[in-house]
């Protein structure tokens, strides 16, 4: 059994690289940079596991290319992620930062690392799956009023819809295979800076990771699902959308107008 865990160097990915481990499965550990990167799997290696490094980083698109060399991989969990700079004038992080205060570099720079790139895994890793294989994204709900970090909202909403449109696509294709999204809540790491309690809110990466990973192996199919921690299942954006005249236009009017004769 193997499982590939992307941005596994720290945080919430390294918590669930060690929490699969100790599962039974053989670890690829992603990571951008090959020196935290092995730090890492010895930190496994010590503990028993087993744990290789595997070069993952989001930005070098064509180096993402080589991924399609493993195979056999039983988990895929798309850890890897930035919060698109959420930091203040004053250095601090704010994810309450006001949404006008993104500059498009910032847009660019978060949609390439946490869609684009996440995407390019996925693509890259789709030969490389067992044929029940789970992906499983890591990822934030996109549409509350509470904090609107812009640029890290919008990369994860264009993740999320990924998320739905290959999960539709293994369902239309009669696969095996699940991909869904698991929000695990505000969770300390170097991402926010948060400390651990605070709040009574926020838990650690190793309460997440049991978390997370509860969603992989409590038997249910999750596939096109976004799950809270809480367990409530977020299966579509917008559910006045999915009365039967929208179906009945996406099967016979859009087909009719777009479809091959
Ligand atoms: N913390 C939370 O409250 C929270 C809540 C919901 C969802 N999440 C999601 O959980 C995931 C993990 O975040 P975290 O909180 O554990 O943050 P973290 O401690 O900052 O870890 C982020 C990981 O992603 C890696 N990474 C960043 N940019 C990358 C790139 N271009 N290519 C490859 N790897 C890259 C980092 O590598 P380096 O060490 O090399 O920078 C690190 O391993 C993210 O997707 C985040 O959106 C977090």
């Amino acid at each position: 059994m193997k499982a590939l865990i992307t941005g596994a160097n720290k945080g919430i990915g390294f918590a669930i690289a060690q929490n699969l481990g100790k599962r039974g499965y053989d670890i690829l550990l992603g990571a951008r940079d090959e020196a935290r990167g092995q730090e890492a799997v010895a930190k496994l290696q010590a503990d028993g596991l087993s744990a290789t490094f595997v070069k993952v980083d989001l930005n070098d698109l064509e180096g993402l290319a080589s991924l399609s060399d493993l195979s056999d991989i039983d988990i895929l969990v798309n850890n890897a992620g930035i919060a698109g700079n959420i930091a203040t004038e004053k250095g601090a992080l704010d994810m309450s930062k006001s949404p006008f205060d993104y500059t498009t570099a910032d847009l660019q720079e978060t949609l390439n690392t946490n869609f684009l790139g996440t995407h390019a895994v996925i693509t890259n890793l789709l030969d490389s799956l067992s044929a029940d294989a789970k992906i499983l994204n890591v990822t934030i709900p996109v549409s509350q009023k509470y904090w609107m970090p812009l640029a890290y909202v919008t990369s994860k909403a264009a993740q999320n819809a990924m998320t739905f449109a290959f999960g539709h696509q293994f369902e239309k294709d009669k696969s095996k295979r699940q991909i869904f999204g698991i929000m695990p809540g505000a969770i300390a790491t170097d991402l926010n800076g948060a400390t651990a309690g605070e709040g009574g809110m926020v838990r650690t990466p190793y309460e997440a990771a049991e978390n997370i990973t509860s969603f992989l192996f409590d038997g249910k199919n999750h596939n096109a699902e976004l799950i809270n921690f809480d367990g409530t299942v977020i299966d579509n954006y917008e559910p006045g959308l999915m009365g039967k005249n929208l179906k009945d236009i996406a099967k016979n009017g859009l087909k009719r107008k777009f479809g091959k004769k």
